[in-house]
C-alpha cells in the first residue's frame, strides 16, 4: 500500500464548517473507494466523532500524548462508515495538555505509517503554534473560510502562521535565520518584508542555500481552498480573489476546488450525526461536497 495522502483542514475561525467538511469528504472518499482515516486534532474543542455517529469516543489523541496508550493503533475508534477508522480528540482528562514540540513529531511520524488511503486532521480553530505545527507538517492542507471579512482574515493569518513556523523549522539550529523568518512584516525590526517572496528575495544574498530549501518547501506544498455557506453567486468569487492574494503575499500554490452552499441539511445531518452525503444525497450542498471532493482526489491521486 502506497503511503496515506495526509491533509489537514484549518481556516483559523471556529464555526466556518471544518468539521463538517472534513466528514463529508471523508465520506465521499470512501464512496470513491478509498479507506480513510481521520483524525481530530482540535483537542480543545473536538467534536469529529460526532459528525461521524460516535456519541462518547472511549480512547482518544490525549491517551497517546499522556503515553496511556504506546501507538496511534490502540485508540482508533470504529465508525459506522466502511473502510474508515477515527482517532478522536475528545477526553475525559481535565487538564488537556497541548502536546509538545517532540510529541507532536512523534504523532506525525507515526501517522504517516497507518493505514489508509486518506487521512484527514481535522486542526480545529487558531492558528497558535499547535495549529501551525499539525498545517506546516503535512504537504497538503485544506483552508476553509465562509467568505466574510473576519473569517477571511483568519484564514489568511493561519496560512501566514502555518509556512512561517514551517519554513523556521527547516532550521532547528540556525538562529540568525530563524531569526530573519520571524521578522517578516514586523515593521518594528525596520525589516519588513510586504510578501514572503520579497522576503525570500531580501534572505538569498545572505543565506543563498537556506533560501533554495525554502522555496522547495513552499513548491511542494498544497493548499486546497474551500468556501462554505455560500449564499450567493457573488461570493463565490470571495474564493478566488483569496486565492489570488494568497499566491501572492505568501508565495502558497493554492487550489480554489468548490464552495458548499448554506443549507438546512447540514444542520440536520449533524443532528442526526451523519454526513450529510450519507444522510440526504440529494441535498444541493451534498453536491458541491462531491465536486469539493472530485477536485480533491484529481489533485492529489492524479485520477478520479
Ligand atoms: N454549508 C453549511 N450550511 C449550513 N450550515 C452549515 C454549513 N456548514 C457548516 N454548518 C453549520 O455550522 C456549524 C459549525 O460547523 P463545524 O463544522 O462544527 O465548524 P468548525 O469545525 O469549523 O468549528 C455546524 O452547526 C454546522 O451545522
Ligand atoms: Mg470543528
Amino acid at each position: 500500500m502506497d503511503n496515506p495522502v495526509i491533509i489537514s483542514v484549518g481556516g483559523g475561525k471556529g464555526g466556518v464548517g471544518k468539521s463538517t467538511i472534513t466528514a463529508n469528504i471523508g465520506a465521499l472518499l470512501v464512496r470513491n473507494h478509498y479507506s480513510v482515516g481521520f483524525i481530530d486534532a482540535d483537542l480543545g474543542g473536538a467534536n469529529l466523532h460526532l459528525c461521524l455517529g460516535v456519541r462518547r469516543p472511549l480512547t482518544g489523541l490525549q491517551d497517546y500524548i499522556t503515553g496511556k496508550y504506546k501507538t496511534l493503533q490502540e485508540i482508533i475508534i470504529p465508525v459506522t462508515l466502511q473502510n474508515s477508522w477515527l482517532i478522536s480528540g475528545a477526553s475525559d482528562i481535565l487538564e488537556l495538555a497541548n502536546p509538545n514540540f517532540a510529541q507532536k513529531q512523534k504523532i506525525i511520524r507515526n501517522l504517516a505509517k497507518m493505514e489508509a488511503d486518506f487521512i484527514l486532521v481535522d486542526l480545529g480553530a487558531g492558528s497558535d503554534n499547535h495549529v501551525a505545527d499539525f498545517y506546516a507538517a503535512f504537504p497538503c492542507g485544506i483552508v476553509v473560510t465562509d467568505g466574510l471579512p473576519t473569517s477571511i482574515e483568519n484564514a489568511y493569518g493561519f496560512l501566514k502562521n502555518g509556512i512561517l513556523r514551517g519554513l523556521v523549522r527547516l532550521f532547528p539550529g540556525d538562529g540568525e535565520i530563524r531569526n530573519s523568518i520571524r521578522r517578516f512584516s514586523d515593521p518594528q525590526s525596520g525589516k519588513a518584508y510586504a510578501t514572503i517572496g520579497e522576503m525570500l528575495e531580501g534572505l538569498a544574498r545572505k543565506f543563498p542555500r537556506a533560501v533554495k530549501e525554502m522555496r522547495m518547501w513552499l513548491q511542494q506544498r498544497r493548499t486546497f481552498l474551500v468556501l462554505n455557506m455560500v449564499r450567493d453567486p457573488d461570493d463565490v468569487k470571495v474564493g478566488e480573489r483569496f486565492a489570488e492574494m494568497v499566491k501572492k503575499y505568501l508565495s502558497l500554490n493554492i487550489y480554489y476546488i468548490g464552495y458548499i452552499v448554506f443549507s438546512p441539511d447540514v444542520r440536520k445531518s449533524i443532528k442526526a450525526m451523519r454526513p450529510l452525503v450519507e444522510y440526504c444525497g440529494e441535498s444541493r450542498a451534498a453536491e458541491c461536497f462531491a465536486s469539493v471532493t472530485h477536485n480533491l482526489i484529481a489533485l492529489t491521486k492524479g485520477r478520479v
